[in-house]
């Protein structure tokens, strides 16, 4: 198996920083969208998207997949079904890259998740550059998860394939507080109308959808949760119209995965010691960063910006 060998890093945490800082700026500026919930889920959604394409060396002696290549920009990838709705996350970031047109797309959209989890009040998350940007043969599709499923498979493509452990795997999916599922692509600042479909689940998670908490597991445990009857696809709902995701209910039905959930569901600063090195392994995967430095970044209101 080959890792993806980061390019040297060439630029400081400062350069850095100043790109975390317009990324931050861009969802403190639209921050109308989807509702009032702002452009933070959907940039920590992108980050996840890119990078969990990842296919580890399981059972077959090479990887695919992963944040390196950038490859969710290319339409190949972006057309995926799972992908739907991220065209608008891209949008987002294009004045971004704009302005710092030495960063690659792989390291841009990472940052964007690591940015949109501190500026919503997660934890520091670790990052590190050195991503290059590669062409269609590098895009992957139909890797990302089906959120039908239960909790064997979310093992076999989390555990198995991606080389999480179970607890990771739980931690990550906690990023479900933020944001909401979408019949229809939210419509983007200016437009009149959406550009295009959701994943066909609808509904928020929580109630403050753009704060970084432990309130999904909380919910997920303490409240009653029945299917929703509707057209659409099979989901859950309690009495707030809040949701949850057949994957999301798979966490609190299988007995492992539920000790992990009462855990986090109890203890919000162990989920943020937990979900912090499993959201940069998740950025990280399929790729040797050398001798390139991580880097934490101060959030705006840190630096009294
Ligand atoms: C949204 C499925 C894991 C972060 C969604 C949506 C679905 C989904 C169906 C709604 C998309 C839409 O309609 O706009 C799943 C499944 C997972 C999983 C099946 C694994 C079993 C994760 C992980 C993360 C994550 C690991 C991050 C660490 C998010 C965020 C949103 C989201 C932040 C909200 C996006 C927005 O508001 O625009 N997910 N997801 N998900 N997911 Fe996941």
């Amino acid at each position: 198996a080959t890792l993806n060998a980061a390019l040297s890093d060439s630029h400081s945490e400062k350069d850095y920083q100043q790109v975390y800082n317009a990324i931050a700026n861009q969802i403190r500026e639209y921050d109308e969208y989807d509702g009032a919930i702002g452009f933070g889920p959907a940039l920590v959604r992108l980050a996840w998207h890119l990078s969990g394409t990842f296919v580890g060396p399981v059972g077959c002696p090479h990887i695919s997949g992963g944040s390196f290549g950038g490859t969710i920009r290319l339409p190949k990838e972006a057309s995926d079904p799972a992908n739907n709705a991220l065209e608008n996350a891209r949008w987002v970031l294009e004045p971004v890259k704009k302005q710092f047109s030495w960063i690659s797309y792989g390291d841009l959209y990472t940052l964007a998740g690591v940015t949109a989890v501190q500026e919503m009040g997660g934890p520091k998350i670790g990052w590190r550059a050195g991503r290059k940007d590669l062409g269609v043969e590098y895009a992957s599709t139909g890797k990302l998860p089906d959120a039908s499923r239960d909790a064997d498979y979310i093992r076999s493509l989390f555990v198995k394939r991606m080389g999480f452990t179970e607890r990771e795997t739980v931690a990550l999916i906690g990023a479900h507080a933020l944001g909401s599922c979408h019949v229809q692509a939210p419509v983007l600042p200016g437009a009149t109308k959406s550009q295009g479909v959701g994943s066909g689940y609808t509904g928020r998670w929580t109630a403050a959808p753009n704060f970084f908490t432990n309130e999904f597991y909380r919910l997920l445990l303490e409240d009653k949760w029945t299917p929703k009857k509707w057209d659409g696809p099979f989901q859950y709902e309690n009495k707030d119209e809040l949701m949850m995701l057949p994957t999301d209910m798979a966490l609190v039905q299988d007995a492992s995965m539920k000790k992990l959930v009462v855990e986090y569901a109890k203890d919000q600063e162990k989920f943020f010691k937990d979900f912090a090195p499993a959201f940069k392994k998740l950025l990280e995967l399929g790729i040797d960063f050398k001798g390139n430095k991580t880097y934490e970044f101060k959030t705006l209101d840190e630096q009294d910006l």
